[in-house]
């Protein structure tokens, strides 16, 4: 069962989601080259304590219990890296990256969900056609999140979009409903067909993630446990919003607000 938001639900993951935002609109501007990805999630632990929020892949722990609790508090993945990236120290921002952040609030029991991918400097013409394919792939895929559509109406949309322009999607990792757990149904693939999987009702709250690889659509999980890198070494992207759903039409809720 899909859950579906009351107006108290809903009012709640507005205000999550636009914290959420707000952190990632913030944590994109200190991105530059000669930071490290541990000082970048640093200053994300601390505009999302500022916000009086807390994060949410902060310990998280996986289904799989071969896995540890996530140790940072955003998700930082740089060039062939996909999702999940922990902050390190040793990971120096260098002219020509790509680094995609993911940031996950909890704020009132209820979790807001986003990411964004952004260039390091100057970066190769075909990386930069990644970014915009991969965020209008996004876009394309929010339209499809309408009222008696289906979610597989969203995947083939992005899944189409993104090999048209010869790109790949990942497999691996979908995107989710979302509320007061992270991980709601449905499963939201970025690949699939028209007109299957769940009806889209009003009131459900969406996580939709695409993440688009310059290269092949393999992907593998280092030894840490949680780095989701391409098998060919290539560049990935990830672009993401949580949406409301409505008889009006889809509602981006990760909308950054004004404090
Ligand atoms: N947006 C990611 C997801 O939906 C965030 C994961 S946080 C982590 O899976 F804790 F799993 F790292
Ligand atoms: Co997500």
């Amino acid at each position: 069962m899909i859950p579906i938001k009351n107006s108290e639900g809903i009012k709640r993951m507005r205000e999550a989601c636009a914290v959420a935002a707000t952190v990632l609109a913030r944590l994109r501007e200190q991105v530059r080259p000669g930071i490290t990805t541990h000082d970048l999630d640093q200053i994300g632990r601390d505009l999302i304590a500022s916000l009086g929020a807390r994060s949410a892949c902060h310990g998280y722990q996986s289904h799989s219990r071969r896995t540890p609790a996530y140790p940072a508090y955003t998700c930082l993945s740089v060039n062939e890296e996909v999702v999940h990236g922990i902050g390190s120290l040793k990971r120096i921002l260098r002219d020509g990256d790509i680094i995609a952040l993911d940031v996950v609030v909890e704020y009132n029991g209820y979790i807001g969900d986003n990411a964004t991918t952004v260039p390091v400097g100057t970066i190769a013409p075909r990386t930069a056609e990644l970014l915009k394919v991969t965020e209008e792939a996004l876009a394309l895929g929010i339209k499809q999140a309408q009222v008696g559509n289906r979610i597989g109406d969203i995947s083939h949309t992005v899944q189409t979009y993104v090999e048209a322009r010869g790109f790949s999607v990942v497999r691996e990792m979908v995107g989710h409903g979302v509320g007061r757990a992270m991980h709601e149904e449905p499963q939201i693939p970025n690949f699939g067909r028209r007109n299957t999987g769940e009806k889209i009702r009003p009131g459900m709250t969406l996580a939709i993630e695409p993440m688009v690889n310059l290269g092949g659509h393999a992907v593998r999980t280092l030894s840490d446990g949680w780095t989701v890198v391409t098998t060919d070494g290539q560049p990935s992207a990830h672009f993401e919003h949580t949406v409301l759903t409505t008889d009006s039409g889809p509602e981006i809720l990760t909308i950054p607000r004004a404090t």
